[in-house]
């Protein structure tokens, strides 16, 4: 299905999140310090310049636009919102290390990247189609203000 422009900003950082995703699942023990270093700093990049927006994004305005179209739209708004704030926890978990001038886990960057990629299919195969079909054109229309990028 074709996504809704409204949606096309979401979209968009969707495409940089999965190249992030894959370039952290890729991270191994014999991976040196600074390697995991730069792939945190990666994380705090795009942490502040776009995911920290998204999320806000979806949680202020996607999910309830879908609320707003009945009950049988929980199951996906609360595995939305729980999967947002596994991903707040480990993304936190990266950026305290990096803080202290430590370097994360392997281990944790690629779960990171790995839970990453899951959290965005999921959305695009089943959050935003759903969203599409419940809204109809003119509520759809109405977030692309609230979702644009200056
Ligand atoms: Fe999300
Ligand atoms: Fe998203």
């Amino acid at each position: 299905m074709k996504r809704h422009p409204s949606l096309h900003p979401l979209s968009h950082d969707h495409h940089h999140g999965l190249v992030l995703g894959r370039r952290l699942q890729k991270s191994t023990p014999d991976d040196s310090a600074e390697t995991r270093l730069d792939l945190a700093r990666q994380v705090l990049q795009m942490w502040q310049t776009e995911l920290q927006r998204h999320f806000r994004d979806e949680e202020e305005h996607l999910l309830p636009a879908l609320a707003r179209k009945g009950d049988e739209h929980w199951p996906l708004i609360l595995d939305t919102l729980q999967q947002h704030v596994d991903l707040r926890r480990r993304v936190d978990d990266v950026l305290r290390e990096l803080e202290a001038g430590l370097a994360p886990d392997a281990a944790a960057l690629a779960a990171l990247g790995l839970t990453l990629q899951q959290h965005i299919r999921y959305e695009e195969d089943t959050v935003f189609p759903a969203l599409e079909a419940a809204l109809g054109e003119l509520e759809l229309a109405r977030l692309a203000p609230r979702l644009r990028r200056e």
